[in-house]
């Protein structure tokens, strides 16, 4: 059976936090830490080791490999108002090689940590967080540092989940782009055409859904037959395998008008692609250039000179999207897509890499092999990792 048909389609009630209960952080050699191979144990009893095994940045490149080292570090301590939380799943991104390269930030320098998003389970609490959650809730996270068995977060960035599912982590960045990218920048209006590169990727798969509820035609790019069945099985109207189909020629003669909007990730001779098919007063969404993280600067060369002249002819834009920046619509497109997927209108294709050689991405060593899976093309959906800390815990 191919894995698309295996795909998990959630359907859990809505999470209902149980009453709060005031718990207390104690520190390392509190008076209820029986053991000193234990760094620490919660309200509940449960231990939790001194150490653990965590990826760092130690050199800025753009080769995951040679960027990021495994590391054994103290077990972080969560302050006021933070939450110790064991990762359970931690999600990938194309741009988890732009942060190793040093691109988010520029003046921030190695050792620093790495990995954006994760679920897992309260296992510590800070003073004032403690009235908000308790040790044992289920949380997803958007936050550095994420590559790690345990990480520490600020409260205001935990959300409560019902189960630590590694479909939840496909909403948190990517089906968040695609979510908050269409509904701003997009425009759609019901009838249009819109072309989704990398549509069966992490957010090219939401963006295909996303773009089918609004009630338009969906045309995706990929790079094989099995992901042009999966998402013929997600609504998109019209795969496109690019390995096997003339993309240019296939575009030209299906869709002579051109298309009324591009969800781009790819960049370099695709993004010209998606100008010279816009349609009049098309939307190109720049929502990355993979094609380019892999070089030294980490982008593709375009045909500049061109754009301005194209533009003006169609009466077309080129819209850039970045997450960060739409973070004030975050919490209500999360809450919309879990309830979406709670009703099972929408599919959260994972990939846990069952696929791959080395099979099932379990463990932090996995994350390189994740990352190299990736890249070089082969994921259907959201890549994740599974993480499962060494220590006999009781929770
Ligand atoms: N702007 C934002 O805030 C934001 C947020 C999240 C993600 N993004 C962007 O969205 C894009 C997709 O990210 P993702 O994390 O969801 O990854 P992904 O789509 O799950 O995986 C990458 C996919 O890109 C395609 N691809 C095309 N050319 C490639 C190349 N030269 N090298 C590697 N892969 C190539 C491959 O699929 P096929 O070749 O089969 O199509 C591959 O499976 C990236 O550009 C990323 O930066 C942007």
């Amino acid at each position: 059976m191919s894995r698309f048909l295996l795909r998990l389609v959630a359907a859990h009630p809505a999470h209902t936090l149980a009453k709060p209960q005031r718990l207390h952080f104690l520190p390392s050699r509190s008076i209820i830490d029986l053991s000193y191979s234990t760094h620490f144990m919660d309200f509940k009893g449960s231990s939790i080791p001194t150490s653990m095994k965590k990826l760092v940045v130690t050199k800025l490149s753009q080769n995951f490999k040679e960027a990021v080292s495994l590391q054994t570090a103290p077990v972080p301590t969560p302050g006021d108002g933070e939450l110790l939380v064991r990762n359970r799943y931690v999600g990938i991104n194309a741009s988890d090689i732009n942060y190793s390269a040093g691109r988010y930030d520029p003046s921030v320098t190695p050792p620093f940590d790495i990995g954006f998003e994760g679920v897992g389970q309260v296992v510590g609490l800070g003073l004032s967080a403690s009235s908000s959650f308790t040790v044992g809730d289920i949380v997803a996270y958007l936050s550095n540092g994420a590559f790690a068995e345990y990480t520490v977060i600020s409260s205001k960035k935990a959300i409560p989940v019902p189960a630590a599912r590694p479909e939840l982590l496909a909403l948190l960045v990517s089906g968040a782009t695609a979510h908050i990218a269409l509904r701003r920048l997009g425009e759609l209006a019901r009838g249009e055409t819109v072309l989704v590169t990398a549509a069966a990727g992490g957010t090219g798969q939401f963006a295909v859904q996303f773009a089918k509820m609004a009630g338009c035609h969906v045309v995706g790019t990929c790079s094989s037959d099995e992901k042009a069945g999966f998402l013929k099985t997600i609504g998109c109207d019209r795969p496109i395998n690019y390995k096997t189909e003339d993309l240019v020629a296939t575009l030209c003669k299906e869709y002579p008008q051109g298309v009324d909007v591009v969800y781009e990730s790819v960049g370099g001779s695709i993004f010209d692609l998606a100008v010279n098919n816009l349609a009049t007063r098309g939307r190109l969404l720049v929502i990355g250039f993979i094609s380019g993280y892999q070089s030294a600067s980490g982008l593709q060369p375009v045909k500049g000179a061109t754009i301005p002249a194209k533009l003006l002819q169609r009466s077309a834009s080129i819209r850039g999207f970045f997450l960060p920046h739409f973070i004030s619509d975050y919490s209500e497109s999360l809450r919309s897509m879990q309830e979406q997927l709670a009703a099972g209108r929408l599919v959260c294709e994972v990939d846990v890499g069952e696929q791959d050689v080395g099979g099932r991405f379990v463990g932090l060593e996995s994350v390189y092999r994740a990352v190299e899976y990736m890249y070089s093309g082969r994921n259907i959906g959201k890549v994740v990792v599974e993480l499962q800390p060494q220590n006999s815990s009781k929770l």
